[in-house]
This record gives C-alpha cells, sequence and structure tokens, in this order.
C-alpha cells in the first residue's frame, strides 16, 4: 500500500488546438492532506483536475490510492474521486436539491427512506433544508456551491477535487464553506487563487509554471514564499 493518495509523473497534454498546457507534471499527494495548485490564469490547475477526475487522459503515469491509472482501472477511480467543478451549474443532474444528493448516494440498493435520510442529514449539515425542493439552479450562487459540495460529498469520495471553491461567494459564505470543508477528512485537491484556502485549511501548496511543477511548499512556507504570494488575493 502507498500512502499517497495521488502520484503523477511526467504527465503531459496539449488541447487539439495544439495548445501545450501540461509539460511534464510530477506530484504526490499523500493521503489524507490537503494541496492547493496555485498557479497564473491559463497555467493548467484546471486541466489538470480534469486528468485526476478521469476526463482527460494525456500521456504519463497517474496512480490513485496506490492504483495505476489504465483504461481498465478508469471507471473504478473515478468512482472514488469527488469533482467540485468551478462553475458548480453544470453539476446538479435532478430536478431539486433533495433528489440530486439522493442521487449521489453510493449506497442504492438502500430503501428510498433509508436514502432520503441520508441525504437529509447532509442537507442539515450544509444548512440546506429549506432548499431541498429547490430547482438547484434558483438557488443563489453561494447556496449553489452548498448543495452542490453537499452532493460531491454524499458520494463519500476518497480524494476530492476542488476548481476555486471560493469563487464568487462573498466573505460569509466563504468563510463558512472553508469551515465545512475544514471539517472534512478526506484527502484534498484545490485549484485556487485565495490565500484563505491556504491559511485556513493548511493546505500545501503547489505552484504551476510553464507547465511543470515549478515548487511544492508547505502553506507556512508558502505564504511566506513571494513567487506564491504573488498570484493570491
Ligand atoms: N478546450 C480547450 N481547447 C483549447 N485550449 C484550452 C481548452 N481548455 C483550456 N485551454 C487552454 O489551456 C490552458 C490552461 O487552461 P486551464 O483552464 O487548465 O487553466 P487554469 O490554470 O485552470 O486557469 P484559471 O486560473 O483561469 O482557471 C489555457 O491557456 C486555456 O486557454
Ligand atoms: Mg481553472
Amino acid at each position: 500500500m502507498t500512502a499517497h493518495a495521488v502520484e503523477i509523473a511526467d504527465l503531459r497534454f496539449s488541447y487539439p488546438d495544439g495548445t501545450e498546457v501540461l509539460r511534464g507534471i510530477t506530484l504526490a499527494v499523500p493521503a489524507g492532506s490537503r494541496l492547493a495548485l496555485v498557479g497564473a490564469n491559463g497555467s493548467g490547475k484546471t486541466t489538470l483536475l480534469m486528468h485526476l477526475a478521469g476526463l482527460l487522459d494525456g500521456p504519463g503515469r497517474i496512480a490513485l490510492f496506490g492504483v495505476e491509472r489504465t483504461r481498465a482501472s478508469a471507471p473504478e477511480l473515478r468512482r472514488r474521486i469527488g469533482y467540485l467543478f468551478s462553475s458548480v451549474a453544470y453539476q446538479f443532474i435532478m430536478p431539486t436539491v433533495l433528489d440530486d444528493i439522493i442521487l449521489s448516494d453510493p449506497r442504492p440498493e438502500l430503501p428510498y427512506d433509508e436514502r432520503r435520510e441520508r441525504a437529509f442529514a447532509w442537507l442539515r449539515r450544509f444548512r440546506l433544508e429549506a432548499y431541498a425542493g429547490r430547482y438547484p439552479l434558483d438557488c443563489s450562487t453561494g447556496e449553489m456551491k452548498r448543495a452542490a459540495l453537499a452532493g460531491v460529498l454524499a458520494r463519500e469520495p476518497d480524494c476530492l477535487l476542488l476548481d476555486e471553491p471560493l469563487a464568487s461567494l462573498d466573505r460569509p459564505s466563504g468563510d463558512e464553506l472553508l469551515r465545512l470543508l475544514a471539517e472534512v477528512p478526506t484527502t484534498m485537491i484545490v485549484a485556487t487563487h485565495q490565500r484563505a484556502i491556504v491559511e485556513r485549511l493548511g493546505a500545501n501548496v503547489a505552484l504551476l509554471d510553464s507547465g511543470v511543477v515549478a515548487g511544492t511548499f508547505t502553506a507556512r512556507q508558502a505564504l511566506r514564499t513571494r513567487a506564491v504570494t504573488n498570484l493570491l488575493w
């Protein structure tokens, strides 16, 4: 067994139009740790997360939880990953917030009433009971983020990928989301431009530059490193 939730070696990727984004990414994320991906706009953070989520497939090595990504293992690995998109509106499938969380339950064999109760427990934890019957896209951005995160966590993933989770949230909503995330013990990789993610989650930092990992830092080191802090709000 490896102690790494994620191992990436020499991962490369160019978009079909020739845009070369990942030029040999090498990175290891210990199980249970939190990593912030920091890099300028267009540096490849989302592209890298999409590789970990199994949505893109550039050459190079990716192992999750000690299992090498292959064509055969990819579906199983995808199930163990929870991905919060930067535009969360894309992740709702069902017509209500409650149904969407019920759909996320990894134990579809349970009786409906039990799954409904499990989903309500997530809604209570995220202060979303009042929105149970709401069409997800009729929620405000902050409510939608909480609902999407509840849905992602309800899948009980072994690794969480969060793409700019605080973007477009006001300060109180951002603080609340950070409080919720701080309680989550799951391995977490967060693409971010926000200092609070590093500070409040105590996240290690991988600095992406020119398609490679230009440096890795503990939270403390990162907050004292100009190349990192220059990129953070
Ligand atoms: N579908 C696509 N086709 C061509 N180029 C793309 C595509 N998607 C992204 N890119 C390009 O790939 C590069 C990396 O994009 P990516 O979205 O991974 O960056 P990012 O680090 O997440 O940026 P941001 O901080 O703005 O979210 C950018 O130059 C972007 O324009
Ligand atoms: Mg991005």
